[in-house]
């Protein structure tokens, strides 16, 4: 297939403003803080719907966006640095609320006439936060609360018109407003949960200072949602991969709710998953959503394209081909599609915009690298355009959503799973024999972290099949079998880990159940690994 992807519908320009949308919103000034998507959540978990967005954002554009609120974030700068980012200076005659946090009340009281200086003392971490002026800003919000700190500049002199709201023992300016103007800016965080009365503060900003209703619901959005696919597919075909993770069931939800049997769902089973997932899958669409799925049977093309591959890497290349291939050619059965549905989500679009900048040169800088090598990718040059309904939303929003649907528990929650599966779960050579025993085992493990209610407890817990054999002895018989190892793991992102402290109790009934149970095992050990030096995955 000559094949050229449309990016047309990604936002990779400045702003990052994710298209239209009646919904009230507040506007996150992204100033390079690691923390600016954590107020977006936050708004969002009062039920107003909030954007991250570049600080170069031109006033104009703003004004266009119609927010009810700006927040300027914090950010790694010092105010009076040569080159530190500024904002468009007219952002302050806009009529608009605005709430500056550490980095943004700084800019705020520069640009405003104040005066920013180094600190004597920075303040990191806690601090007890004394309320001098109770209103708006604070109310409902304790005196003595502790919020978190993070700077070296403090504000010196206060801008014409501005008032303090509080201190703290460091700290002589902690918080500030212009009440008239309704400019407002906190040297703590807010955001973070180690402070503890930053959601009544943000609740304080949003429903009282900025005047929203808390209209961003799962409801709201599955409406307004279907109302834009229909808008933007028109009578149009769409092709969905189902891959049997959280995002793509939801997202094949929302595009049948809009478009009906426009939308063709296809389902490539590699044969590397989980015992009972491609069954439960169909399933699940077929009997409770009555959504059709074309499923592919894809299990030995899979199969030989690794056979006799060891390198983890080449198996991975070659997985990923067959992929690809496997839906270029059903896609032209099947076809032909004008739009490929994505299930790209809010953090992805915040990342692919121009917010990770270095703030002394401007240029774009990964803040956070992203999960790996994807195999579940599709070429760059696909004949299709994109669609994504979920590219608002933040992972856990798409979980409400998909709880709110009635996936079950068991895809809403599913541990990151890699997409080459347990081919890469098999050190070294695949075969059926193989793959039988990991999904065995890899059941019992399942089974058990979920009879003893311990899943949410880990970020990935899984089972691993090594390729040597080692001597055992079963009744009177000398064994020579493959060991499994257990590896359970507790992450914030997958780009750390630590190994989890699994109670011996339940260690041992794995094993028993693992070495009685799965013909070819007589062994079973767990890893203590972190990550780093170790990887989640052993291949
Ligand atoms: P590692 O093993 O690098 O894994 O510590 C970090 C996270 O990435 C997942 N992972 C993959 N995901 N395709 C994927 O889609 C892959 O090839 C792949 N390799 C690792 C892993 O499960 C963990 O969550």
């Amino acid at each position: 297939m000559t094949v050229q992807l449309d990016h047309t519908s990604q936002s990779n320009a400045a702003p990052a403003a994710t298209g239209p949308l009646t919904q009230q919103m507040i506007v996150i000034l992204d100033f390079g803080s690691q923390y600016s998507e954590l107020i977006a959540r936050r708004i969002r978990e009062t039920q107003v719907y909030s954007e991250v967005i570049s600080y170069r954002t031109p006033v104009e554009q703003l004004r266009s966006l119609n927010p009810k609120g700006i927040i300027l974030s914090g950010g790694p700068s010092s105010v009076y640095d040569e080159g530190a980012p500024h904002c468009d200076a007219e952002i302050w005659n806009l009529g608009i609320p605005i709430l500056g946090v550490c980095y943004g009340m700084q800019l705020m009281v520069q640009q405003l006439g104040g005066g920013v200086e180094r600190a004597e003392r920075g303040e990191y971490g806690k601090a007890s936060l004394m309320i001098d002026d109770p209103t708006d800003l604070l109310t409902n919000v304790d005196d003595g609360t502790t919020m978190w700190m993070s700077h070296g500049d403090s504000v010196a002199a206060m801008p014409p018109g501005f008032e303090r709201l509080a201190h703290t023992d460091n700290t002589p300016v902690a918080a500030i407003a212009h009440h008239e103007r309704k400019l407002y800016g906190v040297q703590f965080h807010p955001e973070v949960v180690h402070s503890l009365g930053g959601l009544a503060l943000i609740r304080n900003f949003v429903y009282h200072i900025c005047d929203c209703e808390p209209t961003w619901t799962t409801e709201a959005f599955v409406e307004e949602a279907v109302r834009e696919i229909r808008g933007k597919v028109g009578e149009k075909r769409v092709l969905l991969a189902l891959s049997g993770g959280v995002d793509s069931s939801t997202l094949a939800f929302l595009l049948h709710r809009a478009i009906g049997d426009q939308l063709t769902c296809m389902f490539i089973d590699q044969g590397f998953m989980r015992k009972n997932e491609p069954e439960r899958l169909l399933k699940l669409f077929h009997e409770q959503f009555h959504i059709p799925v074309q499923y592919v049977n894809a299990r030995d093309r899979f199969l030989t394209s690794i056979d006799g591959i060891a390198d983890p890497e080449e198996k991975r290349k070659r997985i990923g081909h067959e992929f690809i291939a496997v839906f270029e050619s059903e896609s032209r059965r099947l076809g032909p599609f004008d739009y490929l549905a994505q299930g790209t989500l809010y953090p992805d679009v915040i990342e692919s915009a121009d917010t990770n900048m270095d703030p002394k040169t401007g240029e774009r800088v990964a803040v956070k690298i992203k999960s790996h090598h994807n195999v579940g990718g599709l070429p760059k040059d696909l004949r299709f355009k994109l669609v994504e309904p979920l590219r608002k939303l933040f992972k856990d929003e798409v979980r409400k959503l998909g709880r709110s649907i009635g996936l079950p528990e068991e895809i809403v929650n599913r541990h990151p799973f890699p997409g080459p599966g347990l081919a890469i779960r098999i050190l070294g050579e695949v075969s059926e024999e193989k793959l039988e025993i990991l999904r065995e085992a890899d059941y019992i493990v399942r089974q058990e972290i979920n009879r003893h209610d311990v899943y949410a407890d880990f970020w990935q817990a899984f089972a691993v099949l090594l390729p040597i054999r080692s001597v055992g002895v079963m009744g009177d018989q000398r064994t020579y079998a493959y060991p499994i190892v257990l590896r359970f793991v507790s992450s914030e992102d997958g780009m750390t880990a630590d190994w989890s402290r699994v109670s011996y109790d339940l260690l041992e009934l794995i094993s028993n159940r693992i070495v009685n149970e799965v013909r070819g095992v007589n062994r079973v050990v767990y890893d203590i690994t972190s990550k780093p030096p170790g990887t989640i995955e052993w291949e």
